[in-house]
């Protein structure tokens, strides 16, 4: 497309071209439409312009033509919502096996944490044909992360959790705007999408050396106590977080909740928002403890914790078991 249009940007993403089609169906559509007034309004007035010995005649209205005029562009509009609903629904839904990036919004500079542990600011490495699921979050203010060429945008908000996600199709470096005023060097807070080819990206992922998101994530668990509470074994004051993410968790309240990013994240930052069912809301809050970089590693730790081992299998995993031990004794 931007071979034939100067002013069109790049399609780098699978999901431009179906949102430049729709741009095109709705441009199409408006001139359609802005053709059809223009007309009727230049020939209807050379038709009936005033001549001598004509008189204007009252008309009381046809009930037809209203309903013509009503239904019709009533339909016409509708394909609008069913066409955008469907790719709104796709720009949504993250694939499940993405490959997940944290990205932090400040004034004013875009940071990006891997989970190899590679860290990056105002750009963004990754490689075509992968699915790339973003959970983004603001240290400050409200901002928002846009990408023309790949027809994404997704405001970041302070103290939650928003994602994107995107499958980059063709290699090259492209912009990535903020797209929400947030202080004077709003205009400034920019930077670079590089997409490489998978053997490219390969090389560049292999040329960190810090560690693997979670790892760090393991680190700050045991260094800010949380290992002492919540325990693998479910003997801890804490509920046990093996396999927590993205099940359901029930309430002291008695709700359901799934325990998604932002519950993760909510219940370091503020621990009595949810009490889980059978706990004492005994965790200290981490609000203004823990930094946004921290938080993320804690979050990517708990998702990477599977699911707890069950029945004698489990007990094969578990080293600390002694095998003497009758089987029931988990239970306890
Ligand atoms: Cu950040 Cu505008």
């Amino acid at each position: 497309m931007s071979k034939y249009l100067p002013l069109w940007p790049d399609q780098a993403s699978t999901m431009a071209s179906q949102v430049d089609a729709l741009y095109i169906y709705l441009l199409f559509i408006a001139g359609v439409m802005t053709a059809l007034i223009f007309i009727a309004v230049a020939v209807l007035a050379i038709k009936y312009r005033r001549q001598p010995g004509r008189e204007a005649v009252q008309i009381e209205g046809s009930l037809p033509l209203e309903i013509s005029w009503s239904v019709i562009p009533f339909f016409v509009m509708l394909t609008f919502f069913i066409w955008g609903g469907v790719i709104y629904f796709k720009e949504r839904t993250p694939p499940a096996d993405s490959t997940e990036v944290y990205v932090v919004a400040k004034q004013w500079m875009w940071k990006i944490e891997h989970m190899e542990g590679q860290r990056e600011i105002n750009e963004l490495h990754v490689p075509t044909g992968q699915d790339v699921k973003l959970i983004m979050t603001s240290q400050d203010v409200i901002h928002s992360f846009f990408v023309p060429a790949f027809r994404l945008k997704q405001d970041v908000l302070p103290g939650r959790y928003t994602t994107l996600w995107f499958k980059a199709t063709k290699p090259g470096r492209y912009h990535l705007f903020c797209a929400e005023y947030c202080g004077t060097n709003h205009s400034g807070m920019g930077g670079d999408i590089i997409v490489m080819d998978p053997q490219d990206y390969a090389m560049w992922a292999a040329g960190g050396t810090s560690a693997p998101l979670q790892e760090t994530g393991k680190e700050l668990f045991a260094a800010f106590g949380c290992s002492t509470c919540h325990r693998s074994d479910a003997e801890g004051r804490g509920p046990s977080l093996q396999g927590v993410y993205n099940s359901p968790v029930v309430l002291e309240d008695g709700r359901t909740v799934t325990a998604d990013e932002n519950y993760v994240r909510e219940s370091i930052l503020d621990p009595t928002a949810k009490i889980v069912k059978g706990f004492k809301p005994v965790m200290p809050a981490f609000q203004g403890i823990v930094s946004e970089e921290q938080l993320n590693a804690l979050v990517a730790y708990v998702k990477s914790l599977a699911q707890p081992p069950t029945g004698t299998a489990g007990l094969q995993n578990q080293p600390a078991a002694s095998p003497a031990q009758p089987q029931n004794m988990q239970v306890q």
